[in-house]
Order: C-alpha cells, then structure tokens, then sequence
C-alpha cells in the first residue's frame, strides 16, 4: 500500500539481476573496442543504472540527465529538463538508460538533446517497456529488459508520487473495479 493504491508484486529482484546480466553480456560484446557514454536519466535509473554498470567490462563512462514530467501516476505531457548534459557526446557511442519507457515522451525529449551534440550512434537501454501505452516507434530501443503491460508500477527506482523507489522488487498496481 502506498497513499491510495494497492500494489501486488510482479517481477521480483532476482529476475531483474537475472535480466541484467544478460543484457550486460550483449553490451559487452556490441561495444568491444568502443568507449560509450551510458546517460542514466534520473530519479527513476539510479537503482537500475548502478546495478547494469556492474556487469559492463569495457572501458565506459556514466553521467545523468535529469528530467521530470509525471504528477502522481499520469504524465503532465510536459518534460522538465532539471539537470542537463554536462559534457559534449560528440562522436561518442551514448546509450540513455532509463528504468521505464511509458508514453514515450520523455524518450522523445532526450532523443533531441543527445543528437544535438551529433554522437556517433544513440541506443536505448531500459528496464521496462510497456508496448500498449508507447505513443512513437523509437529505432534506438535495443536493450529492453521486461515488456510489461499497461500497469501502474513501483519499486527499484520507479516512484508513485516519490514514494516507493526504494522497494527492491517491481510492483504493480492493482486496478479498483471502478477503473477500467
Ligand atoms: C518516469 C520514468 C521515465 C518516464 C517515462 O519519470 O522514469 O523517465 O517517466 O514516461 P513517458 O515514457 O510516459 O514519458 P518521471 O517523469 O516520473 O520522473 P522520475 O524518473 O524522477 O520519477
Ligand atoms: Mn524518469
Ligand atoms: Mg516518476
């Protein structure tokens, strides 16, 4: 229970770490001999973020972006850039972590600052996908951990209202019967 919802658990924290690792292999092996940029997009990567750079082998940097566009579980529609880009991507290999990829619009936003810096190449790593609730096609998703559907969810990183991020397995919201 956090404020008004209830939540049941749906994916517990050993198949994340399981999923990790896997997706930590192919990265190793599709940036061999590359240096790239992973660009954690804060609050909701930090938890994911710092367990997938675990399982990177090759010679990498992290930074983050910081940006915020959900009032308690529904997106305002408006992406506030909070903290910004630091360094120049130019000519680098970036891959913008995030833990959910919903609407898709944050994506959106964060697709057309990174390519501002004209990078070399731009990939997508995120822990969730919800494929019914994606509002654009993205050819940068590589890295997807866990297609879900289309449920409120919380834990690892992810907040309902700031409150829930630090849950170590993903929960979802169970619907009222009211809602539909
Ligand atoms: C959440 C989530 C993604 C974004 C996805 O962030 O972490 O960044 O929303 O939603 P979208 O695809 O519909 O744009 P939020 O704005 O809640 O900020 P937070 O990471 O600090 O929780
Ligand atoms: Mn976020
Ligand atoms: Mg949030």
């Amino acid at each position: 229970q956090i404020n008004d919802k209830e939540f049941e658990e749906m994916i517990s924290h050993d198949q994340i770490q399981k999923r990790i690792r896997l997706i930590g292999i192919q990265m190793n092996v599709d940036y061999e001999n590359k240096v790239p940029v992973f660009i954690g997009v804060l609050n909701g990567c930090f938890i994911f973020m710092a367990d997938l750079m675990k399982e990177i082998t090759v010679s990498s940097e992290v930074n983050f972006i910081r940006v915020s566009s959900y009032a308690g579980d529904s997106t305002t529609g408006v992406v506030k850039e909070v903290i910004g880009l630091q360094k120049s991507l130019k000519n680098r290999d970036v891959v913008l972590v995030e833990d959910i990829v919903d609407t898709g619009i944050t994506m959106e936003h964060l697709l057309k600052e990174v390519y501002k810096h004209e990078p070399a190449s731009v990939k997508i790593c995120t822990l969730l996908l919800k494929p019914d609730a994606l509002q654009k096609q993205f050819d940068e998703l590589t890295y997807i951990a866990f297609e879900i559907p289309n449920d409120f969810v919380v834990g690892y990183g992810l907040d309902y209202d700031e409150l829930g991020r630090n849950l170590r397995d993903i929960y979802r919201a169970i619907k009222a019967p009211t809602e539909t």
